[in-house]
This record gives structure tokens, sequence and C-alpha cells, in this order.
């Protein structure tokens, strides 16, 4: 049974919500679905993609010691024995005697089946990887995995990397991509999935300064959260004990967020040594050493692996915005999604489908389309296309009325605290970027007042 947070958002709402507007749909639902892949929906992309831009800027565009790289999905089965997988990416798993459910015996807390209360058999371990065959034959020769993890296909490219951009030590590499585990537990919608995407970094550093760059980059990645809009009392981090650590790990912090769940882990930053680098030299035969012009000698660089899952992170946004409140109308259910995470930035809403109204709409609406992702919306009133947009996130709304036919003002209205204002059309496109950006919404630009406002 899942246990319910006291007052954050059921679990069951969110995914209602999900599927309502266009988040996230179960994958193939026409066949009955497919356990735990999920589809992202027209908002649902826009907001995955908010959340993979983000990451980007952070990891890769705003640094000078970081560059990205996209490697494939297959790829050579040696990498998967060299990296431990073949041999240790297994979970425990029991099956249950009377209704043959499957289960990771480290998550069974009495020792019996958590659905029927049934006995469960001894554990036996079960590879998490993905098989699949390569060329028309299916036997071993052709054998490779679906990545388990984005990770090795930077380690593999290390010295690709090294060379083509003449990099020295300090540097990181960035990569977001799919990634597939057979997980046993699935459930909770987006949290476990089967085919999932991850946003990682492999920072190298010199040996012996792997312990200063492990604490930045952990306050790094826990502040990237923050910024996007995480309230600070959700996210908490908690350090691996050691008979916790995967068999690559000197040290690891995991960043939790306090999902409708409890407390789960939503990023894990782990100090890697130089095991991956090592086994990869072993199995390919390939210097993968760095050249210490300081030093004149070759080394075998540390690792610093923050790890992040995208869905993961999805799931908590979407779980801290979500916000009901009480009004005359009922009850307003706001998605207090960051700017830049909001599928749609703008909404341009014609107060109604008067034809005299259309023209200005439509030319607001096809300038703003520009530069951002926005909607045009002229069905039902204006108090219920307001609630449909703060139902998305979306921050900011356009509404053009009669009145702008006359002096060519328009009213930009605020979704988190409903509050108006009046700027000029002229105005209107710096005065939504500054908004968007974090300007205070009172901050008026030339010839803007407070507005009453429209019927909410
Ligand atoms: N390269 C290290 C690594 O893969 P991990 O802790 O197994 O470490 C990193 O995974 C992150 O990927 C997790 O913190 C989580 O956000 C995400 N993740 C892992 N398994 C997942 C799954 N089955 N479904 C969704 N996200 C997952």
């Amino acid at each position: 049974m899942i246990e319910q947070i006291p007052g954050k958002v059921d679990m069951d709402k969110l995914v209602s919500l999900c599927k309502r507007r266009g988040f996230i749909f179960p994958s193939s639902e026409i066949y009955g679905g497919m356990g735990a892949c999920y589809d992202y929906g027209p908002l649902g992309v826009e907001l995955k993609n908010n959340v993979k831009k983000a990451w980007w800027k952070a990891a890769v565009q705003e640094r000078d010691d970081m560059v990205g790289l996209d490697a494939s999905i297959l790829m050579h089965p040696q990498t998967w024995v060299a990296s431990g997988h073949v041999e240790g990416f297994a979970d425990p798993l029991v099956d249950c005697k009377q209704c043959r459910q499957r289960w990771r015996a480290d998550h069974i807390k009495d020792g019996r089946c958590p659905a029927c209360g049934g006995e469960l058999t001894e554990p036996r371990m079960f590879n998490l990887m993905f098989k699949t065959f390569v060329g028309p034959v299916e036997d071993e020769a052709a054998l490779v995995y679906l990545r388990p993890e984005t990770a090795q296909g930077i380690f593999v490219n290390f010295q690709n990397v090294l060379t083509s951009t003449r990099r020295k030590l300090p540097f990181g590499i960035a990569q977001i991509g799919k990634a597939f585990r057979n997980e046993i537990t699935t459930g909770n919608f987006i949290f476990r999935m089967r085919e999932f995407e991850q946003m990682e970094i492999e920072y190298f550093v010199k040996p012996g300064s792997d312990d200063e760059w492990f604490k930045r980059w952990v306050e790094e990645r826990f502040n990237w959260y923050i910024n996007l809009g995480i309230k600070k009392g959700n996210l908490r981090l908690r350090q691996h004990a050691k008979d916790e650590l995967a068999h690559y790990a000197r040290d690891c912090y995991d960043i939790e967020y306090l999902f409708p769940i409890g407390w789960s882990e939503l990023e894990g930053i782990a100090n890697r040594t130089n095991f991956d680098l090592k086994q990869h030299a072993k199995y390919s035969g390939k210097d993968l050493s760095y050249y210490d012009e300081e030093t004149k000698e070759h080394i075998i660089p540390y690792v610093i692996e923050p790890s992040a899952g995208v869905d993961r992170s999805v799931l908590a946004f979407l779980v801290d915005a979500y916000d009901e409140e009480k009004d005359k109308e009922g009850i307003r259910v706001v998605l207090r999604l960051h700017p830049a995470l909001a599928p749609i930035k703008i909404a341009v809403l014609p107060l109604s489908r008067n034809q005299a109204l259309l023209p200005l709409s439509n030319e607001v609406y096809i300038k703003l389309r520009r530069c951002w992702m926005a909607q045009y919306d002229d069905a039902q009133g204006i108090g219920r296309r307001y609630r449909r947009q703060d139902e998305i996130g979306t921050p900011l709304c356009v509404t053009i009325d009669f009145q702008s036919l006359e002096d060519s003002q328009v009213t930009i209205r605020e979704r988190d605290t409903m509050r108006q204002i009046r700027v000029p059309i002229n105005e209107l496109e710096s005065t939504l970027g500054a908004k968007l950006s974090g300007e205070p919404f009172e901050m008026l630009p030339p010839g803007g007042k407070k507005w009453l406002g429209f019927e909410e």
C-alpha cells in the first residue's frame, strides 16, 4: 500500500491531471498499457524538454569546464563486462508462492508477500539489463544490451573528447539520453520506469582533488533544484552507508525529494574514483590515461558523477508545483511551475469570440509565439480560461478587450497572484520577457498601470 504524506498532492490526483491535460499517458494504452512505460503528451513533452534545457544550460552552456556528448544507446557488449554490469547489475528477486507476484527482496519488510501475505521463495539474482541482438542471427555472438545508464558512453569516449577538445583537468562531459532497466518493482507512476532518461555528468579531476570536487558538485546540484523552484524543505541530502555504495563508488550522496510516496532518490552524486577508466583501459587494451604537464606523469583521472533522472525530476517539479486554493467558485488548481519549466509561457485570450477582437488578438498571438510557446484560447468565459491555464502552469495570460482596439493596450495577468497590469502593446514583448525572467510583477513598463481586472 502506498503511504500518503500529509499535505502532499495525492499521486492519483496528479496522475489524473497529467492524463486529462495531456502531460503523461500510459504507454500503448489502447492495448492495456505497458508496465512502467509512459508517453509524454503535448504538454509533457514541453515540460520535459524544458527540464533538459535548464539542466544543459547549467551543466554545459554556463560553464567553461564542460562539454556535451550524445553517445549511442547500443554499445559494444564488452563495455558492460568492463563496467561490471554483466556481473553485478542485478537485484535480488523473490516470488510469492501463492499469488506469483515478484518483488525485490530488499523492498520486503516482514518476509511475506506485500500483496497477499503469502510465503516467498529464496532470493535469486536478476540482471536488470535488457538484451537484444544485432543482425539477423539471434545467438550469443550477436547479443547486445540496451544501456542501463548513459555514463558508459562518456567513459568510452574519454580519449576522443580529450584529444578533439584539448581539455585540461578538471573538465567534465555531460550527456542526456535514454536508459533502460528491467525493473522488478514498478508502480508509482514515472518514479520508476523501465525506459527512462538520465542527465549525467562525468567530471574528470586529478586524484587527490576528488573530495573537494565531490563537495562542490553536491552543492551545485542541490541548488539547481532550488533555483528552479523546488521548496527547500522538500529536498535533503543523504550520504550512502558503506554497505550501500555501488561497486564503483568511494562515496555517494543522494539528493532526496519528499515525493507523495515519501523521501526518495531524485539524483545521485558519486565519487567513482578511476574505476571505469581503468576497467575500460584493461578490457579494450587502449591507453585511457591523461598526461599531466605539470608533473610530467600519465595519470588516470578520478571521476565525480552527478547523475539525475529526467522523469523523476519532472515528477518532483510537478508535485512541488501542484497547489489548490479555495476561491468563490470552489477550488482553483494551480501548477506553480518555474517560468523556465512551464510548458506554455503565455496564453493569449480575447475577452470574447466577438469578431471585432479577432484581428488584433491574432496579431498579438502570432507575434508572441515567435518568442515563446504560446496558446490561443477563445472558448468559454474568461474566468474558466484563466483556470485552465492555471492548471497547466502558464505563468502569464494576455487579454485583449474592446478597449484594446481604442487605446492599443492589453492586460497581463499573473498566474500565482492573479494580479493584473495594463500595458501598451508596443511594450508587451519586453514586459513579458522581463516578467518571465523574474522581474517583479508590480514593476510597470512606460505607460503601464495597475488594473482591477476582469471577472475571474
Ligand atoms: N550512472 C549512475 C546511475 O545510473 P542510478 O542511481 O542508478 O545511478 C541515476 O541512477 C538516476 O537515474 C536516479 O537518481 C534516478 O533519478 C534515475 N533513475 C534510475 N533508475 C530509474 C528508473 N527505473 N526510472 C526512472 N528513473 C530512474
